[in-house]
């Protein structure tokens, strides 16, 4: 018998309804290399850019929960060495990727593998952890979802990886990585938005279709400012950790290497197009447009919660406090000065070392990390930003929740702070090794925002 469309759809909806099993793949090799790729319009040249496999976003990885990870990188960059940070695992330290941290850096030519088991379900993403601005600017960046072994029932489970690219006129990568402007400023902002590559990502949806979107930025500057239209959006998850109760949402802010899933039903009508948004200061655009047409789906109860990730306790009462002052850049500037590779310098000095942030008065990495915590400790850390601009803090190796009176924000692994504010993060220091903490804004890392904290 021929298989037509409507017994296709009706065997691949057994298939979704079983537990999908973890399994044994083989290793999955990842070359990080030169590659063309049709950013711009039609019209325009291809750009050339540095992927994974070939391809940006990079290769994208999906596992089931309970699998093993096994990944050879292959660095086939000309001059440069590389690694994989895996962001959002909650994985053994050797596999974390920090070159001179956790792994010596891989050169051009050579090989590393990363091998781990993959105990949280979620949306995670993958870039390398050397010469971020350079290295994550031109392209290399991928996705790796881990998926629940028990899904939630969705029409359509969809990656939309957001980012900016700087573009010169002729659709090249602007080479400007190293600008002190940048670095001094609101880090590497594009001028040409992507969705998975293309300038809007378009997918034809029957009405009152549920989907799960999950939100990727993978821009090394850009805050985005989200918006809906035709449709209803619920927040399920968070940098790959689920929400104990699915969140209405209208708006979300997503900061640079921020993830939330959300499940979206459609409410526009047949003939109409239901859209995502990016608020920018130019006016608001399409990311995503959904044009709905066809037989209306059946209207289905309120999305439920994901199943949870194994999330640690916190322990408020014997919690220990680390402050983090965050001051520098451009406006602010460092007026008392601050430490860097153990000498203590003006801000003119440091500035002719391009550094120009410091975290508690240390610019960059020492050797002393900034917090020594003993495994299971709870800390707290209050991130006051002391700076003329917004950046997005990012703890390696554990998740953190924001304090909030008695109760907690959600599980986090990245998360903004506005100028002349403090957030709190409390977490467990559950995962032994030295982790980075740093700001995700690329530019401001290498400029000083990076710190390190030690779990023994
Ligand atoms: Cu997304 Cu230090 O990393
Ligand atoms: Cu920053």
């Amino acid at each position: 018998m021929p298989l037509t469309r409507r017994h296709f759809l009706a065997a691949s909806t057994a298939l979704a309804a079983l537990p999908r099993m973890a399994m044994a793949k083989g290793q999955t090799r990842i070359t990080a290399a030169p590659a063309q790729a049709q950013l711009a319009p039609p019209g325009y040249a291809a750009t050339e850019v540095w992927a994974y496999n070939g391809t940006v976003p990079g290769q994208m990885l999906r596992f089931v929960q309970g699998d093993t990870l096994d990944v050879q990188l292959v660095n086939g960059l000309a001059e440069q060495d590389t690694t994989i940070h895996w962001h959002g695992l909650r994985l053994p330290n050797a596999m974390d990727g920090v070159p001179d941290l956790t792994q010596a850096p891989v050169a051009p030519g050579g090989s590393f593998d990363y091998r781990f088991s993959l105990n949280d379900a979620g949306t995670f993403w993958y870039h390398p952890h050397a010469n971020s601005v350079e290295q994550i600017s031109r392209g290399l960046a991928g996705v790796l979802v881990v998926e629940e072994s028990e899904a939630p029932d969705v029409d359509d489970d969809r990656v939309l990886v957001l980012d900016d690219w700087r573009m010169a006129d002729d659709a090249v990568i602007h080479p400007s990585f190293g600008a002190w402007h940048d670095m001094s400023h609101a880090g590497r902002l594009g001028n040409y938005i992507t969705v998975n590559a293309t300038p809007e990502h378009r997918q034809t949806v029957r009405p009152g279709a549920r989907l799960r979107l999950r939100l990727v930025n993978t821009a090394t500057a850009r805050i985005f400012d989200l918006r809906f239209r035709g449709l209803d959006a619920w927040a399920v998850a968070h940098d790959a950790m689920p929400l104990e109760v699915p969140q209405r949402v209208e708006q979300l802010t997503l900061a640079p290497a921020q993830r939330t899933d959300l499940i979206v039903d459609i409410t526009a009508e047949a003939g109409d197009e239901a859209m995502l948004a990016s608020v920018e200061r130019e006016g608001t655009f399409a990311l995503a447009s959904f044009p709905v047409s066809g037989a209306a789906l059946a209207a289905r109860p309120e999305p439920s919660a994901l199943p949870p990730n194994k999330m640690p306790s916190l322990n408020m009462e014997s919690a220990r406090r680390v402050p983090l002052v965050m001051e520098g850049g451009a406006m602010r500037g460092l007026p008392e000065g601050a430490t860097y590779e153990g000498q203590r310098m003006d801000m003119r000095a440091l500035a002719e070392e391009g550094q120009f942030w410091a975290f508690n008065g240390q610019v960059g990495m020492d050797d002393a990390p900034l917090l020594e915590a003993f495994e299971g400790e709870t800390i707290r850390i209050p991130i006051t930003n002391n700076t003329a601009f917004p950046h997005a803090m990012h703890l390696h190796g554990m998740h953190f929740r924001e304090v909030l009176g008695e109760g907690f924000g959600p599980w986090r692994d990245t998360i903004l702070v506005n100028p002349n504010h403090t957030r709190e993060v409390v977490f467990n220091a559950h995962n032994p090794g030295d982790w980075m903490f740093h700001c995700h804004m690329p530019s401001h890392q290498m400029s000083g925002m990076m710190n390190w904290i030690r779990v023994s």
